[in-house]
Protein backbone atom coordinates (compact mmCIF):
# COMPACT_ATOMS: atom_id res chain seq x y z
CA UNK A 1 0.00 0.00 0.00
CA UNK A 2 1.20 3.44 -0.95
CA UNK A 3 2.49 5.39 2.10
CA UNK A 4 1.89 8.59 0.17
CA UNK A 5 -1.63 7.89 -0.20
CA UNK A 6 -3.49 7.76 2.80
CA UNK A 7 -5.90 4.87 3.59
CA UNK A 8 -9.49 5.79 3.00
CA UNK A 9 -12.01 4.65 5.91
CA UNK A 10 -15.40 3.09 4.83
CA UNK A 11 -18.30 5.56 5.63
CA UNK A 12 -20.89 3.41 6.54
CA UNK A 13 -20.73 0.52 9.43
CA UNK A 14 -23.14 -1.59 7.87
CA UNK A 15 -23.04 -4.97 5.99
CA UNK A 16 -21.54 -3.46 2.98
CA UNK A 17 -19.08 -1.55 4.99
CA UNK A 18 -18.01 -4.38 6.88
CA UNK A 19 -17.74 -6.62 3.62
CA UNK A 20 -15.86 -4.31 1.76
CA UNK A 21 -13.79 -3.56 4.29
CA UNK A 22 -12.80 -7.50 4.98
CA UNK A 23 -12.07 -8.32 1.53
CA UNK A 24 -9.39 -5.28 1.40
CA UNK A 25 -8.10 -6.70 5.03
CA UNK A 26 -7.93 -10.45 3.13
CA UNK A 27 -6.77 -9.42 -0.62
CA UNK A 28 -5.40 -6.04 -0.94
CA UNK A 29 -8.71 -5.24 -3.29
CA UNK A 30 -9.91 -1.51 -2.53
CA UNK A 31 -13.94 -1.47 -3.06
CA UNK A 32 -14.68 1.01 0.19
CA UNK A 33 -14.76 3.58 -1.61
CA UNK A 34 -17.03 2.58 -4.85
CA UNK A 35 -20.27 3.90 -5.42
CA UNK A 36 -22.51 2.08 -3.22
CA UNK A 37 -25.49 2.13 -6.04
CA UNK A 38 -23.23 -0.32 -8.46
CA UNK A 39 -21.42 -2.30 -5.11
CA UNK A 40 -24.84 -3.43 -4.05
CA UNK A 41 -26.26 -4.12 -7.43
CA UNK A 42 -23.25 -6.53 -8.35
CA UNK A 43 -23.73 -7.94 -4.91
CA UNK A 44 -27.12 -8.80 -5.53
CA UNK A 45 -25.65 -11.12 -8.91
CA UNK A 46 -23.16 -12.63 -6.99
CA UNK A 47 -25.54 -13.87 -4.03
CA UNK A 48 -27.28 -15.53 -6.33
CA UNK A 49 -24.78 -16.96 -8.34
CA UNK A 50 -22.84 -18.32 -4.69
CA UNK A 51 -26.68 -18.85 -3.23
CA UNK A 52 -26.01 -17.14 0.01
CA UNK A 53 -29.21 -15.21 1.55
CA UNK A 54 -26.83 -12.26 2.95
CA UNK A 55 -23.40 -10.07 2.99
CA UNK A 56 -22.46 -11.58 5.84
CA UNK A 57 -22.76 -15.12 4.56
CA UNK A 58 -20.83 -14.17 1.65
CA UNK A 59 -18.40 -12.46 3.48
CA UNK A 60 -17.39 -15.71 5.29
CA UNK A 61 -17.55 -18.13 2.36
CA UNK A 62 -14.83 -15.62 0.92
CA UNK A 63 -12.77 -15.14 3.71
CA UNK A 64 -12.37 -19.24 4.63
CA UNK A 65 -12.31 -20.07 0.54
CA UNK A 66 -9.71 -17.82 -0.28
CA UNK A 67 -10.23 -19.32 -4.32
CA UNK A 68 -14.02 -17.99 -4.74
CA UNK A 69 -12.75 -14.81 -4.51
CA UNK A 70 -11.95 -14.62 -8.03
CA UNK A 71 -15.12 -15.50 -8.53
CA UNK A 72 -16.06 -12.99 -6.68
CA UNK A 73 -14.16 -10.99 -8.48
CA UNK A 74 -16.07 -11.23 -11.60
CA UNK A 75 -18.80 -9.48 -10.43
CA UNK A 76 -17.06 -6.86 -8.43
CA UNK A 77 -14.83 -5.22 -11.98
CA UNK A 78 -16.81 -5.27 -15.18
CA UNK A 79 -13.69 -6.55 -17.78
CA UNK A 80 -16.17 -6.67 -20.57
CA UNK A 81 -15.94 -4.15 -23.67
CA UNK A 82 -15.37 -4.00 -27.14
CA UNK A 83 -12.32 -3.72 -29.34
CA UNK A 84 -12.08 0.71 -30.54
CA UNK A 85 -15.01 1.03 -28.67
CA UNK A 86 -16.30 4.84 -28.21
CA UNK A 87 -14.62 5.11 -31.92
CA UNK A 88 -14.57 9.27 -31.48
CA UNK A 89 -11.65 8.63 -28.63
CA UNK A 90 -9.34 6.35 -31.06
CA UNK A 91 -9.94 9.29 -33.88
CA UNK A 92 -8.59 12.04 -31.44
CA UNK A 93 -5.45 9.48 -30.04
CA UNK A 94 -4.57 8.93 -33.80
CA UNK A 95 -4.33 13.10 -33.80
CA UNK A 96 -2.39 12.89 -30.52
CA UNK A 97 0.65 10.77 -31.87
CA UNK A 98 0.87 12.27 -34.69
CA UNK A 99 2.26 15.06 -33.16
CA UNK A 100 4.50 13.58 -31.18
CA UNK A 101 7.88 14.45 -31.85
CA UNK A 102 8.92 11.05 -34.10
CA UNK A 103 12.37 10.29 -32.63
CA UNK A 104 10.88 9.92 -29.36
CA UNK A 105 10.61 6.58 -27.99
CA UNK A 106 7.13 6.33 -26.54
CA UNK A 107 5.57 4.85 -23.22
CA UNK A 108 2.43 3.86 -22.66
CA UNK A 109 -0.15 2.65 -19.82
CA UNK A 110 -3.32 1.60 -19.73
CA UNK A 111 -3.93 0.80 -16.06
CA UNK A 112 -7.10 -0.95 -16.42
CA UNK A 113 -7.02 -2.93 -19.34
CA UNK A 114 -9.57 -5.53 -18.46
CA UNK A 115 -9.70 -8.18 -21.43
CA UNK A 116 -7.35 -6.64 -23.41
CA UNK A 117 -9.62 -5.08 -26.00
CA UNK A 118 -8.49 -1.29 -25.59
CA UNK A 119 -4.77 -2.45 -25.13
CA UNK A 120 -4.86 -4.36 -28.58
CA UNK A 121 -6.92 -1.31 -30.58
CA UNK A 122 -3.80 1.32 -28.84
CA UNK A 123 -1.18 -0.84 -30.42
CA UNK A 124 -2.86 -1.40 -33.96
CA UNK A 125 -3.84 2.63 -34.01
CA UNK A 126 0.14 2.79 -33.03
CA UNK A 127 1.21 0.14 -35.51
CA UNK A 128 -1.01 2.39 -38.41
CA UNK A 129 0.88 6.13 -36.88
CA UNK A 130 4.31 4.15 -38.06
CA UNK A 131 5.36 4.40 -34.12
CA UNK A 132 4.61 0.68 -32.39
CA UNK A 133 8.21 -0.26 -33.27
CA UNK A 134 9.61 2.25 -30.71
CA UNK A 135 6.64 2.15 -27.87
CA UNK A 136 6.53 0.19 -25.32
CA UNK A 137 2.64 -0.57 -23.55
CA UNK A 138 2.04 -1.46 -20.27
CA UNK A 139 -1.11 -2.82 -19.46
CA UNK A 140 -2.05 -3.39 -16.01
CA UNK A 141 -5.36 -4.56 -14.17
CA UNK A 142 -5.78 -6.16 -10.87
CA UNK A 143 -8.11 -9.00 -12.14
CA UNK A 144 -6.02 -12.14 -12.37
CA UNK A 145 -8.38 -13.76 -14.31
CA UNK A 146 -8.62 -10.43 -16.83
CA UNK A 147 -5.08 -10.53 -17.32
CA UNK A 148 -4.62 -14.04 -18.78
CA UNK A 149 -7.45 -13.43 -21.10
CA UNK A 150 -5.59 -9.82 -22.00
CA UNK A 151 -2.50 -11.71 -22.59
CA UNK A 152 -3.85 -14.38 -24.85
CA UNK A 153 -5.75 -11.91 -26.94
CA UNK A 154 -8.30 -14.25 -28.05
CA UNK A 155 -11.80 -12.90 -28.66
CA UNK A 156 -14.93 -14.79 -30.07
CA UNK A 157 -15.47 -14.01 -33.78
CA UNK A 158 -19.38 -12.99 -32.93
CA UNK A 159 -17.58 -9.49 -31.37
CA UNK A 160 -15.69 -9.02 -34.65
CA UNK A 161 -18.48 -7.49 -36.32
CA UNK A 162 -18.73 -4.54 -33.47
CA UNK A 163 -14.76 -4.37 -33.34
CA UNK A 164 -14.85 -4.27 -37.43
CA UNK A 165 -17.67 -1.04 -37.44
CA UNK A 166 -15.44 0.64 -34.39
CA UNK A 167 -12.44 0.13 -36.02
CA UNK A 168 -14.01 1.76 -39.17
CA UNK A 169 -15.67 4.61 -37.16
CA UNK A 170 -12.10 5.25 -35.29
CA UNK A 171 -10.14 5.85 -38.76
CA UNK A 172 -8.63 2.55 -39.04
CA UNK A 173 -6.27 2.67 -41.95
CA UNK A 174 -6.37 -0.69 -43.26
CA UNK A 175 -8.74 -3.66 -42.50
CA UNK A 176 -9.20 -5.39 -39.11
CA UNK A 177 -8.66 -8.61 -40.56
CA UNK A 178 -4.91 -7.64 -41.04
CA UNK A 179 -4.30 -8.05 -37.43
CA UNK A 180 -5.90 -11.52 -36.16
CA UNK A 181 -5.96 -15.13 -37.27
CA UNK A 182 -9.21 -16.75 -37.11
CA UNK A 183 -10.34 -20.03 -36.53
CA UNK A 184 -12.46 -22.52 -34.20
CA UNK A 185 -14.67 -19.58 -33.55
CA UNK A 186 -11.75 -17.66 -32.09
CA UNK A 187 -9.77 -14.29 -33.36
CA UNK A 188 -6.63 -14.51 -32.16
CA UNK A 189 -4.52 -11.23 -32.40
CA UNK A 190 -1.38 -10.90 -34.13
CA UNK A 191 1.74 -11.86 -32.00
CA UNK A 192 3.75 -8.93 -33.35
CA UNK A 193 1.28 -6.18 -31.72
CA UNK A 194 2.22 -8.53 -28.25
CA UNK A 195 5.60 -7.78 -28.60
CA UNK A 196 5.07 -4.25 -27.41
CA UNK A 197 3.27 -4.98 -24.37
CA UNK A 198 3.84 -5.95 -20.87
CA UNK A 199 1.41 -7.51 -18.71
CA UNK A 200 1.27 -7.25 -15.21
CA UNK A 201 -1.10 -6.76 -12.16
CA UNK A 202 -1.30 -3.43 -10.54
CA UNK A 203 -4.26 -1.61 -8.93
CA UNK A 204 -4.42 2.49 -9.12
CA UNK A 205 -5.99 2.33 -6.02
CA UNK A 206 -3.40 0.62 -4.00
CA UNK A 207 0.02 0.28 -6.34
CA UNK A 208 1.73 3.69 -6.53
CA UNK A 209 3.29 4.49 -10.05
CA UNK A 210 5.76 2.52 -11.48
CA UNK A 211 6.69 4.59 -14.35
CA UNK A 212 6.71 7.77 -16.23
CA UNK A 213 4.50 8.15 -19.39
CA UNK A 214 3.54 9.92 -22.43
CA UNK A 215 -0.15 8.47 -22.53
CA UNK A 216 -2.26 7.44 -20.00
CA UNK A 217 -5.36 5.75 -20.77
CA UNK A 218 -7.64 4.80 -18.64
CA UNK A 219 -11.05 4.26 -19.57
CA UNK A 220 -14.29 3.26 -17.85
CA UNK A 221 -13.06 2.56 -14.55
CA UNK A 222 -13.46 5.76 -12.52
CA UNK A 223 -16.82 5.63 -13.19
CA UNK A 224 -17.14 3.21 -10.57
CA UNK A 225 -15.01 5.48 -8.16
CA UNK A 226 -16.55 7.46 -5.17
CA UNK A 227 -14.96 10.86 -5.59
CA UNK A 228 -12.37 10.37 -2.67
CA UNK A 229 -10.84 7.42 -4.30
CA UNK A 230 -11.04 9.29 -7.78
CA UNK A 231 -8.68 11.47 -6.47
CA UNK A 232 -6.66 8.98 -5.33
CA UNK A 233 -6.39 6.87 -8.35
CA UNK A 234 -6.19 10.39 -10.44
CA UNK A 235 -2.84 11.33 -8.63
CA UNK A 236 -1.34 8.13 -9.91
CA UNK A 237 -2.14 8.06 -12.91
CA UNK A 238 -0.97 12.16 -12.75
CA UNK A 239 2.16 11.22 -10.98
CA UNK A 240 2.76 8.83 -14.00
CA UNK A 241 2.54 11.13 -16.51
CA UNK A 242 5.79 13.39 -18.05
CA UNK A 243 5.28 17.30 -18.50
CA UNK A 244 3.31 17.29 -21.63
CA UNK A 245 2.10 13.60 -21.15
CA UNK A 246 -1.69 12.88 -22.26
CA UNK A 247 -4.82 11.17 -20.40
CA UNK A 248 -7.35 9.56 -21.79
CA UNK A 249 -10.60 8.64 -20.08
CA UNK A 250 -13.77 6.99 -20.75
CA UNK A 251 -16.86 9.07 -22.49
CA UNK A 252 -18.52 8.67 -19.11
CA UNK A 253 -15.50 10.04 -17.14
CA UNK A 254 -14.22 13.67 -17.21
CA UNK A 255 -11.66 15.23 -14.33
CA UNK A 256 -14.40 18.29 -13.97
CA UNK A 257 -15.20 18.68 -10.51
CA UNK A 258 -11.84 17.26 -9.59
CA UNK A 259 -8.64 19.03 -8.28
CA UNK A 260 -6.96 17.26 -10.97
CA UNK A 261 -9.35 19.66 -13.25
CA UNK A 262 -7.09 22.70 -12.60
CA UNK A 263 -3.87 20.49 -13.50
CA UNK A 264 -4.86 19.84 -17.33
CA UNK A 265 -5.54 21.09 -20.26
CA UNK A 266 -8.60 19.79 -21.72
CA UNK A 267 -7.47 19.10 -25.98
CA UNK A 268 -11.10 17.11 -27.04
CA UNK A 269 -13.80 17.59 -25.05
CA UNK A 270 -15.77 15.41 -26.48
CA UNK A 271 -13.10 12.45 -26.56
CA UNK A 272 -12.09 12.95 -23.08
CA UNK A 273 -8.70 13.63 -24.25
CA UNK A 274 -6.38 16.03 -21.16
CA UNK A 275 -2.93 17.18 -21.69
CA UNK A 276 -0.82 17.95 -18.71
CA UNK A 277 1.35 21.72 -19.30
C1 LIG B 1 -14.94 -1.93 -17.91
S1 LIG B 1 -13.29 -2.48 -17.76
C2 LIG B 1 -12.49 -1.33 -18.79
C3 LIG B 1 -11.50 -1.96 -19.71
C4 LIG B 1 -10.82 -0.98 -20.66
N1 LIG B 1 -10.13 0.08 -19.96
C5 LIG B 1 -11.82 -0.39 -21.63
O1 LIG B 1 -12.32 0.70 -21.43
O2 LIG B 1 -12.08 -1.04 -22.63
C6 LIG B 1 -12.84 -1.95 -16.13
C7 LIG B 1 -11.53 -2.57 -15.65
O3 LIG B 1 -11.06 -1.81 -14.54
C8 LIG B 1 -10.42 -2.69 -13.67
N2 LIG B 1 -10.33 -2.12 -12.31
C9 LIG B 1 -11.22 -2.14 -11.33
N3 LIG B 1 -10.71 -1.59 -10.20
C10 LIG B 1 -9.45 -1.23 -10.53
C11 LIG B 1 -8.39 -0.66 -9.82
N4 LIG B 1 -8.52 -0.35 -8.55
N5 LIG B 1 -7.21 -0.44 -10.48
C12 LIG B 1 -7.08 -0.76 -11.77
N6 LIG B 1 -8.06 -1.32 -12.51
C13 LIG B 1 -9.21 -1.55 -11.88
C14 LIG B 1 -11.29 -3.93 -13.69
O4 LIG B 1 -10.57 -5.07 -13.26
C15 LIG B 1 -11.69 -3.98 -15.14
O5 LIG B 1 -10.83 -4.83 -15.85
Amino acid sequence: LSSATPALLPKRDDDLGTFVHAIYRAYRYDFRNYTEGSMRRRLRNALTYFQEPNLDRLRIRVLEEPQRFTELLRFLTTPTTDMFRDPIYFRALRQVIRQLDPRDTLKVWIPCCGTGEEVYSLAILLFEEGVLDRTLMYATDPNAESLRAAEAGVYTTDRLVAFKANYELSGGQSSLTDYYSAGYGNAVLDRELKRAIVFFDHSMVSDDAFAMVQLVSCRNVLLYFARELQERALAVLSDSLMPSGYLGLGLKESLRSTTFESQFVEIDRDARLYQKP
